[in-house]
């Protein structure tokens, strides 16, 4: 049988498991259909997604928060694939309670959380010890064609202020905080953080970096992620 053909849930939990390959098409399925036409643009392909999950126990990691963790894509694939808890903050309740359902559609239910809210229902800081942002702001610049839908604000001016929030939020994490972007978050890595792992992922990059010290405040920033890219494009070879 063709791997993308695996028809149910459960022969796809084997098969991540097993680390053989699964198409994203065939994981998609069980996402509500107006979901999955959005999962090539929007959700986390489970190559970057097994890969993530790897870093992350390795690097010491145990609870990791996605934030806009839409149907819970990231997380159910981590979930199944690695030693991790999850808990996802969605600001769309349609996602939320889809993320819910694929939780419970492969058997992981008692290792990832969903919350409905956007950062004012950001968990305490002792929640996680890890930060999955796979760039959860930019569709506030695409175009209004390519919005997920119009549940919610999306415009410029929310672009800058989750911007500075999530900025303030990761110069406060603790010393050890790990925090993994994939093709970045649209702002600054505070300077405080060390780049630990670098990889090409698809079009994107995928990043693992570690809060060097205690929640410092008024620091410098480092690199924007499209700086680190321009670099690595001028890198000869
Ligand atoms: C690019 S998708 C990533 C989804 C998921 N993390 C994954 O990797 O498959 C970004 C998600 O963030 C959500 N989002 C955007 N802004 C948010 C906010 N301020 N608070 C909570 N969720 C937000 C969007 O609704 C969308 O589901």
């Amino acid at each position: 049988m063709a791997i993308d053909l695996l028809e149910t849930a459960d022969e796809i939990v084997d098969s991540l498991r097993r680390g053989a390959r699964v198409e994203d098409r065939a994981f998609d399925r069980f996402l509500p259909s107006p979901l999955r036409k959005a999962s090539y643009q929007y959700w986390t392909s489970i190559k970057v997604a097994t890969r993530a999950c790897e870093w992350l126990p390795d690097a010491g990691a145990r609870r990791v928060l996605d934030v806009g963790s839409g149907p819970g894509k990231l997380c159910v694939i981590g979930a199944i694939t690695a030693q991790l808890q999850f808990i996802g903050l969605e600001h769309r309740p349609h996602l939320v309670e889809a993320a819910r359902q694929l939780a419970i559609t492969f058997g992981v239910q008692h290792r990832v959380r969903f919350i409905r809210g956007d950062l004012d229902a950001f968990p305490d800081l002792d929640a996680f010890d890890a930060l999955y942002l796979y760039n959860p702001f930019g569709e506030n610049l695409f175009l209004p064609k390519d919005h997920l839908d119009d549940t919610v604000e999306v415009s410029q001016a929310r672009f800058q202020r989750e911007i500075r929030r999530i900025e303030a939020i990761l110069a406060e994490l603790p010393s050890g905080a790990h925090v993994v972007t994939h093709n970045g978050f649209g702002g600054r890595v505070p300077s405080s953080y060390t780049l630990e792992r670098t990889e090409r992922a698809g079009v994107n990059q995928l990043r693992l970096w570690r809060q060097t010290e205690d929640g410092v405040e008024g620091q410098s920033w480092d690199e924007t992620e499209e700086e680190l890219r321009a670099e690595e494009l001028t890198e000869p070879g």
